[in-house]
């Protein structure tokens, strides 16, 4: 039982989570002390408006600011390198990241690189920032990564096709503002595959091998609001309880997941994501499901648990378990994840994505151990469903 672990827990960040909490941003520059922030922001974010509307509220309060609104969708190492020489030229004594999870790890590792030198894959690995870094306050647009609360980022590596992470609780954000009114304008995809995220971080924290108590309360919340708001938030953008249901269950996954690890699902995708380009969440949404197939017999009791959460009722924790990743696999379904099939990968290649996946450190965290030719044999299962 994880109750009868040591284990120790921090959560740096203070949260500001509610409707219209975005107004609270130039009280919170304040208590920071800072008077030249830097937004760190993607393209989509600056056309779709929610720029302008964080930006208004600078302007109405006398603030000065810049604006980076060059991250990718995998934030990569020289967008990183790029937003630290800004805020360097710029003096800036804070990051506000603006948007999903790729802003929010952009401006991590920006926030160490402007300050201490070198290239963010100096500080790949646990603990390997030297010191301070910029303070950053976090405002999530998507309820999925949870990067609002972590003290990790993950970055692509251009070279190597591949995405390493760091995590230090020196690039936590110092505030999160988590306000659902952002996230009203997230188009269906989108909600559907950052939400897919979220139930991922929820389940792969609860069950990992390295879970604790605190984080596990958190996951098994997180898993009954995502599946109780996530068809309705895809469903109606517009609909703020939905919005703010996924909000919350984005950010208590992403409470579990940090306090524990991710694991094959999380391995796959990155892999993924670094050799493709492939958007995070669907990677997560399209493998959980045959990831849970995997190691069922291994956590059957953790996955009647989840089964419970989302509402489900069956007779024996043996059925609970299958219910569950039927459950599962119904949720991204109804959301409309596409299938693994989808991405057109040829089979030739299945052997660096097992590697790669092998390769990743959450690996060891999987609740069933797996080795590179049982990621083969994921990879072969996930690609014979069309
Ligand atoms: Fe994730």
């Amino acid at each position: 039982m994880d109750i009868m672990k040591n284990f120790s827990f921090i959560l740096p960040t203070r949260i500001e989570f509610g409707v219209g909490a975005i107004v609270c941003l130039p009280k919170e520059l304040g208590v920071l002390g800072s008077r030249k922030p830097l937004i760190v922001t993607d393209s989509g974010i600056a056309s779709s408006g929610l720029l302008a509307k964080v930006t208004a509220l600078l302007k109405g309060a006398g603030c000065e600011y810049g604006v980076f609104d060059g991250v990718a969708p995998n934030p990569r190492d020289d967008n990183v390198g790029s937003c630290a020489e800004a805020a360097r030229t710029a003096g800036s004594d804070c990051l506000i990241a603006l948007g999903g999870g790729s802003s929010i790890d952009c401006a991590k590792g920006a926030s160490v690189v402007a300050v201490q030198g070198g290239s963010i894959w100096d500080y790949r690995g646990v603990e390997r920032v030297p010191g301070a870094a910029i303070p950053l306050i976090s405002v999530p647009t998507t309820a999925g990564s949870g990067s609002e609360v972590t003290f990790s980022a993950v970055i692509t590596d251009r070279a190597r096709r591949t995405k390493f992470s760091l995590r230090s609780v020196k690039i936590a954000p110092r505030v999160a503002i988590c306000d659902p009114e952002l996230t009203l304008t997230m188009p269906g995809a989108i909600t559907a595959s950052t939400g897919m995220d979220a139930l991922t971080h929820a389940i792969e924290g609860y069950t990992a091998t390295c879970a604790e108590p605190i984080g596990n309360a958190a996951a098994l919340h997180s898993v009954t609001l995502v599946s109780k708001f996530l068809r309705r938030a895809a469903e109606d953008g517009s609909d703020v309880e939905a919005r703010a249901g996924m909000l919350m269950g984005s950010l208590l996954g992403a409470i579990s997941f940090s306090h524990s690890d991710v694991a094959a699902v999380h391995c796959i995708a990155e892999s993924l994501g670094g050799m493709y380009d492939k958007p995070h969440g669907v990677c997560n949404a399209v493998c959980l499901p045959e990831v849970m197939n995997y190691s069922r017999d291994f956590c059957v009791r953790k996955y009647a648990d989840v089964g419970r959460a989302m509402g489900l009722s069956f007779s024996s924790d043996e059925q609970g378990a299958d219910a569950a990743v039927a459950a599962v696999r119904e949720l991204s379904d109804d959301v409309g994840i596409p299938p693994f099939s989808a991405f057109g990968i040829a089979e030739s290649e299945f052997p660096e994505i097992a590697e790669k996946s092998f390769e990743n450190l959450s690996s060891a965290s999987n609740p069933r151990p797996l080795g590179v030719t049982d990621y083969m044999e994921i990879l072969r299962r996930l690609d014979s469903r069309r």
